[in-house]
This record gives structure tokens, C-alpha cells and sequence, in this order.
């Protein structure tokens, strides 16, 4: 039977009737879901049973090559043995919550920020895939940001002012702009790569911005001048009307588009409240090129 999308804002998000992607692996199927996720941007699937190994399994049977954090994870440990998942949970290895100071839950409060996964590596993230493995009831929710809803929003003459521009984008920025400290082994590694600040979807054809908190400059600018400019796009983009909030049950996965789409986690009682939740984010390749699963190497990521 077709899968049906039930849409949850009046822009982009949908909720996909109830399917186990467990079991997902037909081509018509997962076409239907590609489909989906180019007109819709945001697809919400409730009551999943994954664990990792089918999270990691699903992704690849969606998109292919795995974006697969190093660096700062690998300097801090994953407690899933695995870089291709990452842990947006608030737990150490024990399952308990992490202590205020502790440096994971440092770096990754900038996932508070606005962002776009993995845009600081080439090819960028694509699709990423973030399961519900336990959450609080009154958890907070993820928003997420309509960047084709955003270009649309533009004037023509501004369009064709973004339009040609790129930025560099780096993670090591959104973390420095919280305060965080990174080594200067660390920050090396963290170098980050140059991206098109509005891309085009091939298959709708619509354009898109592309920001994240990620971004530190834009080329051929001064650098309060880019800045400016990259902020107050930020503040153009996630007006409120441009903004699906996401409210969690256990079981759910939300897949998004981080090339149509912009998120950022809320606030929470996270130094006494277990949330754990694990992401898995697929790798933009050209087309054409080979795709090589989990054993891609990038830079580490929220
Ligand atoms: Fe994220």
C-alpha cells in the first residue's frame, strides 16, 4: 500500500502513515520516502522499533554513504563503539546524566543553536535520522526552519545579491561563539570547507538558503560585513512562520533535510532529566560518485 503524508505545518513537515522501516526495503518504498522528503523536508514516522543496528541499516537503504564523526568524539569517547551514530543523548557510559561541566555536554549545548548538520565537510550532510529512544513527557521539542520557505520570503533583488555568494562554515565556530576551547590539535583538524549559500533541490527544483550557526564568513566579504549578512538571514529564516516545532514521543523518527532546512534543540532540565536520543546522518554525494557507507571519514558533527 502507498505510504500517505499528513502534513503538520502549513509550509513543510509530514507525518507518514504508519510503516515499520525495520522491514523498509522495497525500491518503490523508499522511493516514496525520497519523494517525500523533497516536497516535504521534515517526515515524521511514530511508533519505530529501531535500535542501532536498524537505525544504521535504514539510513543506508535511504541514502547510502554515512557521515562519521572523528575528532572531538573521537577524543571523547562515543559510547556506541560506532562514528557513524551519534549521541544527542545527555548520558555518559553508565546511562547516567552528565555532570554541568562535563565537555561532551559543553560542546554539545551549541546544538541549541540553529544549525544544519554537517555542513562543515564535503560533501555536507544530507539526510539526517534521529531516533527517540526515551524522552522525558514533558521533554522539550526540535525546530526546524523552512530554508526554501525563507529564499521565497527574499526580494528578487536580494535573491540575486545571495544567490552567487558562498560561505565557509566550520564547527569549530558555533562551538568558539558559545565559549567553547578547543586545542590547537583540535582546531586543526576543525579547518572546515567552503559552501553555496542557496542550493537548488534537483528533483522539485525550488532553491533554498543554506546557514547554520556553522557559518563564519562569506567569501569575498569583510568579516563584520559577512557576519552581518549571515545574521541577519538567520533572523529572516526562522521567524516564526517559517517554523515547525517538534514535540517527541518515544518511538519516533524524524528524518530531515539539512540541505532544505535549518533546526536547533530547546533548553531542558538536561543536568537531571535522561533524553536519549541517536542521530544518523547520510553524506550528500555527487551523483554518480560510489557511495561507501559507514566507512566514510569526516569531521566530528551535530
Ligand atoms: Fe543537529
Amino acid at each position: 500500500m502507498p505510504l500517505s503524508f499528513r502534513p503538520l505545518h502549513p509550509l513543510f513537515a509530514a507525518e507518514v502513515s504508519p510503516v515499520d522501516l525495520r522491514t523498509v526495503d522495497a525500491p518503490e518504498t523508499l522511493a516514496e520516502i525520497r519523494q517525500g522528503m523533497h516536497e516535504h523536508a521534515v517526515l515524521v514516522f511514530r511508533d519505530q522499533q529501531l535500535d542501532d543496528a536498524s537505525q544504521l541499516a535504514f539510513a543506508q537503504r535511504l541514502d547510502g554513504a554515512l557521515h562519521s564523526k572523528t575528532g572531538i568524539s573521537a577524543m571523547t569517547g562515543n559510547r556506541f563503539g560506532n562514528e557513524a551514530l551519534t549521541d544527542i543523548s545527555n548520558l555518559d557510559e553508565a546511562g547516567e546524566v552528565l555532570p554541568p561541566d562535563d565537555r561532551r555536554r559543553q560542546y554539545g549545548l551549541a546544538n541549541r543553536l540553529w544549525h544544519t548538520d554537517a555542513s562543515f565537510v564535503d560533501p555536507p550532510g544530507r539526510y539526517s535520522l534521529l531516533s527517540a529512544r526515551a524522552i522525558a513527557p514533558d521533554a522539550p521539542p526540535t525546530e526546524f526552519a523552512d530554508m526554501r520557505a525563507a529564499w521565497d520570503g527574499l526580494t528578487p533583488a536580494r535573491q540575486a545579491l545571495l544567490a552567487p555568494l558562498e560561505a565557509h562554515h566550520s564547527i569549530a565556530y558555533s562551538r568558539q561563539v558559545l565559549g567553547f576551547e578547543f586545542s590547537a590539535e583540535e582546531a586543526e583538524k576543525l579547518k572546515g570547507v567552503v559552501q553555496p549559500l542557496v542550493r537548488t533541490n534537483p528533483v522539485t527544483g525550488r532553491r533554498a538558503l543554506y546557514l547554520a550557526s556553522h557559518a563564519t564568513r562569506i567569501l569575498g566579504w569583510s568579516l563584520p560585513e559577512g557576519r552581518l549578512l549571515l545574521l541577519d538571514l538567520m533572523e529572516h529564516a526562522t521567524q516564526s512562520r517559517f517554523v515547525y516545532s517538534h514535540q517527541w514521543r518515544n518511538g519516533d523518527l524524524v528524518i530531515w533535510d539539512n540541505l532544505q532546512t535549518m533546526h536547533r534543540a530547546r533548553p531542558f532540565d538536561d543536568t537531571r532529566q535522561k533524553r536519549d536520543l541517536r542521530r544518523v546522518t547520510t553524506l550528500a554525494m555527487p551523483p554518480g560518485a560510489a557511495s561507501h557507507a559507514a566507512g566514510h571519514t569526516g569531521h566530528p558533527g551535530g
